[in-house]
This record gives structure tokens, sequence and C-alpha cells, in this order.
């Protein structure tokens, strides 16, 4: 099913966006598909270009699904990746992507690419059941809170086929530096911590994730650090990650009532990053806290 021919409409997806797409925090706007999709290619560069661990054969990864898709961009580049390795049995490949909400699908996709609508927190169709070779699950901080996690992993173990891996990248909540923050900073960091503890945002999630991988019966679950940056590519990136990550502050200003206006949260938003900044260029640079999770179902 690999090929380059580009589809235009998916051809699987649904349509019916569900109700309980209610308390996502981000916007979903043309704006937030270049963030997400620059992101990614930043997150590869922070991550060594590791989009799949090398501890998952990828001869034997046949149907691929991405939860929590966003603009696929994950998924796309998966493809990529995996059009230069056979799979084992000379079968091609298939890749599902699933995300509550459409309006961030690709427009155009190559064959053998599907999207669907799905909400994580619900079991999915039986169709999807033992079907995948490889989940895989990213930046999903800003959806779940703490009761979700539990029951995101039990949907997600059902549709791993027996061998099948999931890996899930995220982050754990946090801000670290190279070196102790400047005040003006540490003062800033402190509202989103503010926020955080306000709206129940999950403080270790990839712990949580491994606890749950291990309690649904996952084997050879094991959560990686990625090492603080080491080069001066990966050093950028994790700037440019920060520097996006700030991105969402609005909303954040907004919630804990040190904004009233949207503008105003847009103008606070706007001097953080600024903030950031004048530090980086004075050789600041973050330490993110990024993790990523793998099991296999057996
Ligand atoms: C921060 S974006 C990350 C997108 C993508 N995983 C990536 O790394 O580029 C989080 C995505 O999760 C989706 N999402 C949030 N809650 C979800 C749920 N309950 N079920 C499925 N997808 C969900 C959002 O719609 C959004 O597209």
């Amino acid at each position: 099913m690999e090929g380059n021919t580009m589809l235009a409409t998916p051809p699987n997806s649904t349509i019916d966006v569900p109700k309980k797409d209610k308390s996502y925090p981000l916007p979903r706007d043309a704006a937030e598909t270049k963030r997400l999709n620059d992101q990614h290619s930043l997150f590869k560069i922070y991550c060594g270009q590791n989009l799949i661990h090398p501890s998952i054969p990828k001869e034997k990864i046949q149907n691929i699904a991405d939860i929590g898709t966003g603009t696929g961009i994950w998924l796309k580049d998966a493809a990529e990746l995996l059009t230069t390795i056979p799979t084992e049995s000379g079968n091609g490949r298939s890749y599902s992507g699933f995300d509550i909400s459409p309006l961030q699908f690709p427009k155009v996709h190559q064959k053998g690419m599907q999207f669907s609508v799905h909400d994580l927190l619900e079991p999915f169709p039986v169709e999807y059941h033992g079907k995948y070779d490889l989940v895989h699950l990213r930046f999903l901080l800003a959806a779940l809170k703490e009761d979700d996690v539990k029951i995101a992993v039990k949907n997600i173990v059902a549709l791993l086929r027996p061998n099948g891996y999931v890996q899930w990248d995220d982050l754990r909540y946090g801000f670290a530096y190279n070196r102790k923050a400047p005040d003006e900073l540490r003062a800033s960091d402190q509202v989103a911590e503010d926020f955080s503890a306000k709206f129940g945002v999950i403080r270790n999630l990839p712990g949580l994730i491994t606890e749950n991988f291990k309690k649904e019966g996952l084997q050879g679950v094991i959560k990686y650090e990625h090492p603080p940056p080491d080069t001066e590519e990966k050093i950028a990136a994790a700037k440019a990650l920060r520097l996006e990550m700030a991105a969402v502050m609005p909303r954040v200003f907004l919630e804990v009532g040190l904004a009233k206006t949207e503008e105003e949260a847009k103008e606070m938003t706007g001097r953080n990053v600024m903030t950031l900044q004048k530090h980086f260029d004075q050789g600041l640079y973050p330490i993110l806290p990024l993790e990523r999770v793998i099991g296999q179902k057996v």
C-alpha cells in the first residue's frame, strides 16, 4: 500500500466530531498547524532524529497508528522513513491517524494513509482492535487529566497486535535550564506553574504512562529521558522549542486572571518571549523534560 500517490480526501475519515472535544486548551487554526509542524522538526533534532526508537524492529512494523495525530506530521515522516525499510513479510504498510478533531488533518496525503475522528478516551471500534504493530502518541499533556491516562492506555493496548509496540513521547511538567534561571524568567515560569496547579496539569505524565503500561501487562516497558542538548544544533532546537511552547501562554495569562483581554494576554506573551530570547542570546538554554515510553504486547 506504500506509494507516492497523493489523495485529496481522507478516504476513511469520519466527520462527526465527538461532543467531548471541549476542554482542549490549544487552538486548531493555521498558526497552530504551523506550530505543530515546526515543533515536529525541532523535536527530531532535539531527539537525535530518532522518530521511532532503535529498539523497535522496523521490518516487523506493518500497520501503524498515530493517536492524537493533529496535522499527521509524525505519520507522514514515519511513512517516508519506512519506505526505505521493507517489511519482513513483503506486504505494504498502512498508516492510520486518529484525532478527536479533524480540523488539522492534512488536505492531501499518500495512498495507504487514513485519518479518522476518534476520542482516545472512548474504546476504538472493534475493526481496529488487534490491528497495529506500532501505536504512536506524542504531546498529549495539554489534553489529558490524571484519571484519563489509565483509560487512554487501556484503549491503546486494545489496538495492538500480539508483539506490537507502543511508543509515547511526552513532556514531564516543568522548566529547567543549563544554569540558574534569572529572576524575571522565574517569575513568568511561576505563572505557568500557577496555571498548571489550577487546571490539574499532570506533573509527571511519562511516569504515569510507564505505570499504566505495566498495569496493562505490556512487557519491556522502558522510559527514556533524552539527554541534555550537547551540540549547537540541539541547543538551537531546544531554544526554538521553548519559544514555540511559549505560544500557548495567552490562554494561561487569561486563565490565571493576569490578563483581562486577549490583546493584553498576547502582549504579555510577547514580553515573555522577548525575555526568554534575551537570556537565550546570553547563553542560557532550556533542558526540555521530554521523555519517551515504550512497551510491547506479548
Ligand atoms: C499538541 S497536539 C499534538 C499533535 C501531534 N501528536 C504532534 O505531536 O504533532 C495534541 C493533539 O491531540 C488531540 N487530542 C486531544 N484530546 C484528544 C482525545 N481525547 N482523543 C484524541 N485526540 C485528542 C488534539 O486535537 C491535538 O490534535
